[in-house]
Parts: structure tokens; C-alpha cells; sequence
């Protein structure tokens, strides 16, 4: 794989690093998860070692083609600043129009971040010229933003063509850990949770394939029970998802993939049953996992090599039912196993747990881009990028 580690930075005085600060925030615009910055600093050093200027792109939130101040870096800027230890440059949405990037490389500052790239017709629809009104600028493009890779947006897939580009170092771990679960021979456990099948299906389809065992927890396997006629009450249901699951349950055999299900579950009551008593229980919802299926987990985990954690496996906003994705957290934490985990939801479950991520093989900090690149699909990104 091309490598920033092997690149010969002579000549190379400005470098554009497209960043994921598609952070969460609270109502006072306050960070309340900074995995994604934290994510992008061994890049950002390693730039700025090189002693070229350095432009980070981001994206952040879904805005139209337009300034929004709610969705501006203008109310994030000294944050990120103080998180990445830097100081940073803000270039605003109106300079930017006004004056592009001409002044970039006699900015005092060494780091500029450019207000939000949605903000810019052309971003979004993966326009040339506007892509070269900022890589005109630039020697050297990085892409350290996996996560947004899915999109076919300018930033992430044109920009990435129109001059030298290479692969983020975390960008770099993505790729390896996903073509892990893909191409490794090794014995593959995949724990799939979330509400919907599906948004993920495709990736279950998938996974069929590599893995030996699956087990599907979350609101998902709701629709898993009824199909098995196991009662399900009043829980979250998804119309139309019988199909999907014959589907998933047709390849999983012609796989010889098995497909686990929970075996006893803890109601909005906070009562727990087992799945074969359900049809004693009234007016209830399956809200968490209880111990049988955590002790299920926890075999089917010391059978297998590589486990890929993917979606809450309850209601995790509620304390009540968070404690299944907790203890799948601590059990995985512990295992011997190569733990891969992604997905936004899932990285909320691991810090409700109080569970470092230096103690899995790797957390991605991807969702949709995660579960796209499991699918086999080629995204845009990575496709951009010409890695081999
Ligand atoms: C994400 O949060 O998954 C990425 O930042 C991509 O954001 P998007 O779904 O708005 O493209």
C-alpha cells in the first residue's frame, strides 16, 4: 500500500488533509466525543514535522450548499485547537469566496482549517473545477477521513485524483484491519446489534461468507425472533424485513455460516425471560440482552480468532439496558481474540462500559463507510486514492 511513512517530501511545501470532525456535540456546540480529532493527530504531526503549511478540510453535518452558522467551524474552532494542542487558523466561509486560497501558504499560522467543505457548491457533487480552486494550492493530498469515504463528494474522491494524494495513517489502519475480517482465513465471529436489518443487510450478505458465526443482537433481532415464531410483544419491529432474513439465513447455509440468536432477553419492565418463556409475558418490548446470551457471546467469542463488533446490542441510552453491550464490551476487552469494532453506536457503548480503545486490536471510528467497505462495495475514497 502506498504509505505517508515512505513518501519523499522534497519540493512539498503545502499539504491538504481531508479530516472527519464530524464530531457529536451537545446543545452549547460543546465536543462530547473527540475520537475523530484524536484520530487525525499523528498525521497533522507528521506534516507539520515536515515543516510544510498544512490545510485540514472537514466536513460536518448535512448542510445545503450553503453557510449555516449552526453547522460552522466558527463555533468548534478553539476546541479543536485546544484537543489537538495546535493553533488553528480559521478560514472562513466568506474569505474563502472572496479570495480562495490564494494567501494560504503566508497564513502565520502552520495549521488553516477551511470552514465547513458542505458549505461549497461543488463539494457535493463531486465538481472538478471546484475541487482544483483548492488542490491549485496544495503539493500533497491526504486522506485521513475513512469515515466520510463512502461519500462521492469532492473532497473525498475528486481532490484525491487531481494531485499526489496518499492514506492518513488512521486511514491506513482502517483498510488494514477491514481487509483483515475480509481475506483472513482465520476463524471469524461477527456481532451485528442496531435497530435496522435493513441498513444492513448487504453487510450481513456479506459476512456470511467470511465469517462462522454471526450473532445478531440489538432491535434487529426482534424481526430474527419472529421469524423464528418466537413472541416478540410489543417490541421495535421492522415491516417487510421476513425477505431480507430468508435471504441471510439462505447464504449463511450455503456459507456454513451459523447465525446466533438471544437466547433470553430483559423486557422495558426490566424483567428477564428466557426466549422459550416469552409466551407468558404480556404488554412487553425486548429492550437488552440478558445472561444466557452474554454467556453465549462469550463462547462463541473463545471459539474464534477475529471478532468484528458492530451496533448496540440494547437500548443502550437507558442504563437499564445497557448492561448486555457492557458486558459484551468488558468480554471482548478480555478475550484473546483480534477485536475489531466500528460503528458510531457501538464506540458510545464501549465508553458507557468505561472501557479504554486501546484495549481492542482496532475501533473504527466509521459507520456507514465501515459497514460499506464490508459489503465488498469500492468506495469512492479509497477507490481515489489508486492504494495497490
Ligand atoms: C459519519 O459521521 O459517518 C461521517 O462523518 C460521514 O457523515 P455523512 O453521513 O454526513 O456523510
Amino acid at each position: 500500500m502506498k504509505s505517508l511513512s515512505k513518501f519523499d517530501f522534497q519540493n512539498i511545501k503545502s499539504v491538504g488533509i481531508r479530516v472527519d470532525f464530524n464530531v457529536p456535540i451537545d446543545e452549547s456546540f460543546k465536543v462530547t466525543d473527540d475520537t475523530r480529532l484524536l484520530r487525525a493527530i499523528d498525521t497533522i504531526k507528521f506534516i507539520k514535522e515536515k515543516k510544510c503549511k498544512i490545510l485540514l478540510i472537514s466536513h460536518f453535518g448535512r448542510p445545503n450548499d450553503n453557510f449555516e452558522i449552526r453547522y460552522s467551524f466558527q463555533n468548534l474552532i478553539k476546541q479543536f485547537s485546544k484537543i489537538l494542542n495546535e493553533n488553528i487558523n480559521l478560514i472562513s466561509y466568506e474569505n474563502f469566496l472572496q479570495k480562495g486560497l490564494v494567501k494560504f501558504q503566508q497564513f502565520e499560522e502552520i495549521i488553516s482549517l477551511l470552514d465547513n467543505i458542505r458549505f461549497f457548491k461543488g463539494e457535493k457533487t463531486n465538481d472538478l473545477s471546484f475541487s482544483k480552486s483548492i488542490t491549485d494550492h496544495l503539493d500533497l493530498y491526504i486522506n485521513e477521513a475513512f469515515s466520510a469515504s463512502h461519500r462521492s463528494h469532492a473532497s473525498v474522491n475528486q481532490m484525491s485524483k487531481n494531485i499526489t494524494s496518499l492514506p492518513g495513517f488512521n486511514f491506513e489502519k482502517e483498510i488494514i484491519a477491514i481487509n483483515e475480517i475480509k481475506n483472513s482465513s482465520k476463524k471469524k465471529l461477527a456481532i451485528i446489534g442496531g435497530s435496522k436489518v435493513s441498513t444492513k443487510i448487504n453487510t450481513l450478505l456479506s459476512l456470511t461468507k467470511s465469517c462462522s458465526n454471526i450473532f445478531i443482537g440489538g432491535a434487529m433481532a426482534n424481526n430474527f425472533l419472529k421469524f423464528k415464531d418466537v413472541p416478540v410483544g410489543d417490541s421495535l419491529l421492522e415491516e417487510g424485513s421476513e425477505k431480507m432474513i430468508e435471504e441471510i439465513y439462505k447464504l449463511a447455509k450455503k456459507s456454513s455460516c451459523e447465525i446466533h440468536l438471544p437466547l433470553d432477553i430483559v423486557t422495558d419492565k426490566v424483567e428477564k425471560y428466557s426466549i422459550y418463556k416469552l409466551s407468558t409475558a404480556s404488554n412487553f418490548k425486548i429492550l437488552d440482552l440478558s445472561d444466557n446470551s452474554i454467556n453465549l457471546l462469550d463462547n462463541l467469542i473463545l471459539k474464534s480468532e477475529i471478532v468484528l463488533w458492530n451496533g448496540p446490542m440494547g437500548m443502550i441510552e437507558n442504563e437499564n439496558f445497557a448492561h448486555g453491550s457492557s458486558k459484551l464490551a468488558s468480554l471482548l476487552a478480555n478475550c484473546s481474540s483480534q477485536v475489531v469494532i466500528g460503528g458510531g453506536d457501538t464506540l458510545l457503548a464501549i465508553n458507557i462500559a468505561g472501557i479504554n480503545f486501546d484495549q481492542f486490536h482496532f475501533v473504527s471510528t466509521a459507520g456507514g463507510a465501515f459497514l460499506e467497505a464490508l459489503e465488498d462495495k469500492h468506495l469512492p475514497g479509497v477507490e481515489a486514492l489508486n492504494l495497490s
